[in-house]
């Protein structure tokens, strides 16, 4: 089976071909267009700009992805002798910012109408969920599972008890843990996304030199809150700026002491769910999933019986790959939705 996907839930265009042969998910194509140039001067992703920049390179991001000279373009069911057919076409289709995620959708349906291919609608963070086996074989993802899923936009603790089958454990009340990294970098006046340049001045810094909180990581349950955090690093910012060394000689030990803070609230709750359902696997997704620290920290705190899934680097940021292999099963289970039936619906919740 071939799958082709789409993801635009954000600010990043991309298409992905997959072929799923042997319980085995092969990644044949993965493209990504980044938008993070167009974003940076303002700090944040601008939905309308993201918008814009996503019609321009849809089409050209899809091309990349089926053009290849064993691909045949259309997705003619059955394939030509020797050419690969696309089986299905798998869209994420929520949740994310509406402007971004209408680009995909619409072209989604346009050409499950045009080729006559099924449609399947994927949740952007069972996308993430399901990155843990891109290039990886079914069969590692044992059940029952645990997932951390942290971006810009989530932070949330999933129990996976099947396929398909989900339960929230707990979200973040107000930010997410990318946020809180990209607008601690966005105070100390560094480059959009944030986490990235955190991470790279805090190998040098001492993570216990400055005292950040670390809310909601004593209390029960698995609810996180990181704006009380961000308010407390503001103070702290404001509070050094007045001494006479330079802010940015201090930037090693201020990123090493933000990012510890992160991951221990992270770590902890991730661990306290474990001990409560014994998972036979552990998964981590979504962009903060690249940060090395992270996957350290639990990799080495997750018990021998837990099996820790990361996704490869390049598959922790936002990508089509992940979104092919989350609607594998759905097409598995012939859940396909009529193309006229298809809306974005930027506040998908997946449970
Ligand atoms: O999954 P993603 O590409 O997009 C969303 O769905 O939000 O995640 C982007 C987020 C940004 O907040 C970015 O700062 C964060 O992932 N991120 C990191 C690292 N790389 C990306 N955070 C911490 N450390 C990193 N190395
Ligand atoms: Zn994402």
């Amino acid at each position: 089976m071939n799958i082709l996907a789409i993801e635009t839930s954000c600010d990043d265009t991309c298409a992905a071909l997959v072929e799923i042969k042997h319980g085995r998910f092969n990644v044949l194509k993965n493209i990504v267009a980044s938008q993070a140039d167009l974003h940076k001067k303002y700090g944040g992703v601008v939905p309308e700009v993201a918008a814009r920049a996503h019609v321009e390179t849809i089409i050209p991001v899809i091309k990349e992805a089926i053009n290849s000279p064993s691909c045949i373009q259309g997705g003619v069911r059955g394939g030509l002798r020797g050419k690969r057919s696309i089986d299905a076409i798998a869209i994420a289709s929520g949740p994310g910012l509406v402007t971004s995620l209408h680009i995909g959708v619409e072209t989604a349906k346009s050409l499950s109408l045009a080729w006559n291919v099924p449609l399947i609608k994927v949740n952007h963070i069972e996308g993430h969920i399901y990155s843990a086996i891109i290039n990886n074989n079914i069969s590692n993802l044992k059940f029952p599972a645990i997932a951390l899923i942290v971006s810009g936009g989530h932070t949330e603790l999933i129990l996976m008890q099947n396929h398909g089958k989900y339960k929230l454990l707990g979200r973040t009340r107000d930010d997410a843990s990318g946020e809180a990294f990209d607008k601690s970098a966005k105070m100390l006046s560094l480059p959009y996304p944030g986490g990235p340049e955190i991470s790279k001045r805090a190998q040098k810094g001492n993570p216990y030199k400055y005292d950040i909180p670390k809310p909601m990581i004593h209390e029960k349950g698995y609810e996180f809150s990181f704006s009380g955090m961000k308010n407390a690093i503001r103070l702290l910012i404001e509070d050094i700026s007045h001494t006479d060394a330079p802010l940015e000689r201090l930037y090693p030990d201020l990123c090493a002491s933000i990012e510890q803070a992160i991951v221990d609230v992270l770590v902890s709750k991730s661990i306290k769910a474990v001990e409560e359902y014994n998972p036979k696997t552990f998964i981590l997704g979504g962009g903060v999933s690249a940060n090395k620290k992270l996957r350290k920290t639990l990799a080495n705190a997750l018990p021998k019986s837990t099996k820790f899934l990361i996704p490869e680097l390049k598959y922790c940021m936002d990508n089509a790959s992940m979104v092919a292999v989350a609607g594998y099963f759905h097409a598995k289970k012939k859940e396909f939705i009529p193309y006229h039936k298809l809306k974005a619906d930027a506040n998908w919740e997946l449970v």
